[in-house]
């Protein structure tokens, strides 16, 4: 195995050691928090995170029966609504059998995410540290850092560049000034990076438009859960492309685009012809 290429410094950056940090991200594992120049990840309890799949679950169940726009935007935005429903569902966990929520669904799903991630991590820190495809990351001696949403002290011994911002926020306020050009030179690029990631045998198979940082001209993945050069994960999830008919709706992209159809169509078709199985073989390294 390679060793990580992460530079040790002897003391944390200033900031990270003077100030409070703000939460600016979460996902279904990780809280994550920055300064100006840096972000730190908490890694959420068991329970915490097995709150959230269950949430999520029962939003997916509801979805018919809810408003569209918001069981939409509570299933793609871990929102102040979402982060509620977690806490509620925590203490509804702690006083209720395990066996009741415990259900072999819920197991699957944190299994996976668990599995992915470490995989993930592995070939990142393998592959990609380093290429300027991922920010930067640096360790050092273990700190606490105080938070501004949480009590107490959080331990870290690394830090991860800061990005602008997600592809998702990058898109986003790009359609909302209606910079259609614009909108389209990233979804290129996104497609760019894709391709280039095949090349050296990596494939996403979680290729949310939130994994991924926009840095100057450069889109860079932010999280590695997912990433994987196993072909039966790639087969599993180009099945999937196959049959999905509007992948920007796949990504989350359908209130972004929707302003813009003829975009979207583009989008689709460029999509469909780049991730197919021939296409990824095509770009895959040979051994
Ligand atoms: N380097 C970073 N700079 C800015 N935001 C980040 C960075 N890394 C992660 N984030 C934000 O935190 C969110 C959750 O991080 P992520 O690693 O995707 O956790 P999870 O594994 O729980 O999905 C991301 O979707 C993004 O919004
Ligand atoms: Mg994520």
């Amino acid at each position: 195995m390679t060793e990580p290429s992460a530079p040790a410094l002897p003391k944390a950056p200033r900031e990270l050691r003077e100030q409070r940090l703000r939460r600016i991200g979460e996902g279904i594992g990780k809280v994550v928090y920055a300064s100006e120049h840096w972000v730190v990840k908490r890694e959420r309890s068991s329970l915490e995170t097995a709150a959230l799949i269950v949430i999520y679950k029962l939003l997916r169940k509801a979805e018919p029966y809810l408003p569209a726009s918001w069981s939409r935007r509570l299933l793609e935005k871990p929102s102040r609504r979402v982060r509620l429903m977690r806490v509620m569902m925590q203490g509804a966990m702690l006083v209720t059998p395990k066996s009741v929520w415990w259900t072999e669904q819920v197991r699957d799903v944190w299994m996976q995410y668990q599995k992915r991630n470490v995989r993930g991590e592995r070939l990142v820190e393998q592959h990609l540290e380093g290429t300027g495809l991922v920010p930067e990351r640096i360790t050092f001696p273990p700190l606490r850092v105080r938070l501004m949403d949480w009590p107490g002290w959080l331990t870290v011994s690394e830090a991860t560049e800061r990005v602008e911002a997600t592809l998702f926020q990058r898109l986003a306020e790009l359609a909302q000034d209606e910079k259609w050009p614009e909108v389209e030179l990233w979804l290129n690029r996104f497609m760019e990076l894709r391709q280039k990631g095949w090349s050296m045998g990596l494939f996403s198979v979680d290729p949310h438009l939130k994994n991924f940082g926009v840095t100057g001209e450069r889109i860079v993945l932010l999280d590695a859960g997912g990433v994987t050069n196993r072909w039966a994960d790639i087969d599993r999830r180009l099945d999937f492309e196959d049959v999905v008919r509007q992948p920007h709706i796949q990504l989350g992209l359908g209130p972004i685009l929707g302003a813009c159809p003829d975009l979207a169509a583009r989008f689709d078709r460029r999509w469909k012809d780049v991730v197919n199985r021939s296409v990824v073989r095509h770009h895959w390294p040979s051994r």
